[in-house]
């Protein structure tokens, strides 16, 4: 049995621990947020939020009597549920580093105590990772007792930039391990599964929202299901954005296509938007790290190598469709409307715009890129590229003789084109994103349809 409140220990500061963390505090458990980082727990505690999620600010501060940060791992020992929710990202070879998880699963063992505890994988990591930190803990800790310390798969489904909601309102609960540890962590997201909290102003709960599914599996399909479902999403939209090239061929409409194959309740609307491709933290590393884990048993995974060569592909398309127009861009303005991989996010994790600015960098095109949050986070994590950054998208636009809608934030949607596009060389416009969807007085060229 579970207490209720459950004291719950979160181990991780990036956006699946913050999240994690105000959302047991804010279905009623009490919350230590633990992280090694010094600079970003103070911050924490003073009310600063390190990372850029619509909400969380507000969430955090509204839970604070719940919810208290430290570096001290010593805060494991009162802790009924402890969450692992560090970084995992990709090593050289691509296949997910996993000293984060290795060094909080061996700080964890020097503080279990001799009560039944669970020991949570929240971060996304490889098949097999669970049993590995099971075999740390026994490793670690004299008192390890299998019948008391329970190692739990649950991993995450948020999308950054919409974490909140997705967090309150998941379509499912997967957790994998033993029954008996499976049962405790019902009991502590019984408020979740029941929706018996008070919706946050930050995140309404949606008219269409019921309750999420509990979905009760083993150790290895609980990892495998984030994979596979991270995997699947990239897949259609490579899907999508293979199809959108044979449509440009053949004269049909990629967004007509894909609604009208998304009715089909089979195959679902969502996730078949044609464009630039994804980027992010996680398409790319999960694609990759099921590729690593089948090689390492002789398992080729075609369909997957496919989806990440038609995605990068799509980067490429977007730079031919720019020289089309142009012919050579070399010594001229190319502007770029949005850094991060998606609206909504300062994240530049394999952002697209990232290998735009290469390819044009390559092709001597002088480039201006500008982000409405992004740009500050790419002064620091971009200074490799050569770009000049606008400060107002006033800026970009001129003296442009192209510019690329990279990122489809919908400042970029509500913009009065015909007057910006009045100050450019050449009013061209790659709509890298198709969200133009009126005659503006431009040359317009998007993804697998005709503007
Ligand atoms: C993704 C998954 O959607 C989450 O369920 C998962 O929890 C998360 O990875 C994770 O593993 O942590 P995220 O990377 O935050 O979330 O962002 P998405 O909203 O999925 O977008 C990923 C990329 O795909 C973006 O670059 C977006 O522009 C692109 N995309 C998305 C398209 O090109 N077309 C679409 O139809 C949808």
């Amino acid at each position: 049995h579970l207490n209720h409140p459950a004291n719950v220990a979160v181990i991780g500061r990036g956006y699946v621990g913050l999240g994690t963390a105000g959302l047991l505090a804010h279905i009623g458990h009490t919350v230590t947020g633990i992280d090694i980082d010094e600079e970003k727990i103070a911050m924490l505690r003073q009310g600063h939020v390190p990372i850029h999620e619509p909400g969380l600010d507000d969430l955090l501060a509204s839970q604070v009597e719940r919810l208290t940060w430290t570096t001290d791992y010593s805060a494991v020992r009162d802790a009924d549920v402890i969450f692992i929710c560090v970084g995992t990202p990709p090593g050289l070879d691509g296949t997910p580093d996993l000293q984060y998880v290795v060094s909080a699963a061996a700080s964890i063992a020097r503080h279990l105590n001799s009560h039944s505890q669970i020991i949570v994988n929240k971060s996304t990591v490889p098949i097999g990772t669970g049993d590995y930190v099971q075999r740390l803990l026994e490793d670690h800790t004299p008192s390890f007792d299998p019948s008391r310390h329970f190692v739990v798969s649950n991993p995450e489904f948020l999308r950054e930039g919409t974490a909140l909601g997705d967090s309150l309102y998941p379509d499912r609960i997967v957790l994998g391990g033993q029954p008996q540890a499976l049962d405790l962590m019902t009991q502590l997201y019984a408020p979740l599964i029941d929706q018996s909290f008070t919706a946050p102003t930050v995140a309404p709960r949606p008219e269409w929202f019921t309750r999420p599914a509990v979905v009760k599996t083993s150790l290895q399909s609980a990892e495998m299901i984030k994979y596979a479902a991270n995997a699947f999403l990239a897949l259609k939209i490579s899907f999508a954005n293979e199809i959108s090239g044979l449509c440009e061929r053949v004269g049909a409409d990629i967004e007509e296509v894909a609604a009208g194959i998304g009715m089909d309740q089979r195959i679902g609307q969502r996730f078949l938007q044609a464009g630039l491709g994804w980027g992010g933290s996680c398409f790319g590393k999960d694609t990759q790290g099921l590729i690593s884990a089948g090689r390492e048993h002789q398992y080729d995974m075609p369909i997957l190598q496919a989806a990440i060569d038609v995605n990068y592909r799509q980067r490429r398309v977007v730079i031919d469709k720019l020289l089309r127009h142009l012919k050579t861009v070399k010594g001229k303005r190319v502007s770029i409307l949005g850094m991060a991989f998606k609206p909504n996010t300062d994240d530049l994790r394999d952002a697209p715009t990232h290998d735009l600015i290469v390819q044009l960098n390559r092709l001597g095109a002088s480039v201006t890129a500008h982000d409405p949050i992004a740009m500050n986070r790419a002064a620091r994590e971009w200074s490799h590229l050569s770009y000049t950054p606008a400060a107002t998208v006033e800026e970009a636009f001129e003296r442009a003789d192209a510019i690329i809608l990279a990122t489809e934030w919908d400042e970029y949607i509500n913009l009065d084109w015909n007057t910006l596009l009045a100050t450019t060389r050449r009013p061209l416009v790659i709509d890298a994103r198709n969200i133009i969807r009126r005659p503006i007085n431009a040359q317009v060229e998007q993804v697998g349809r005709d503007a």
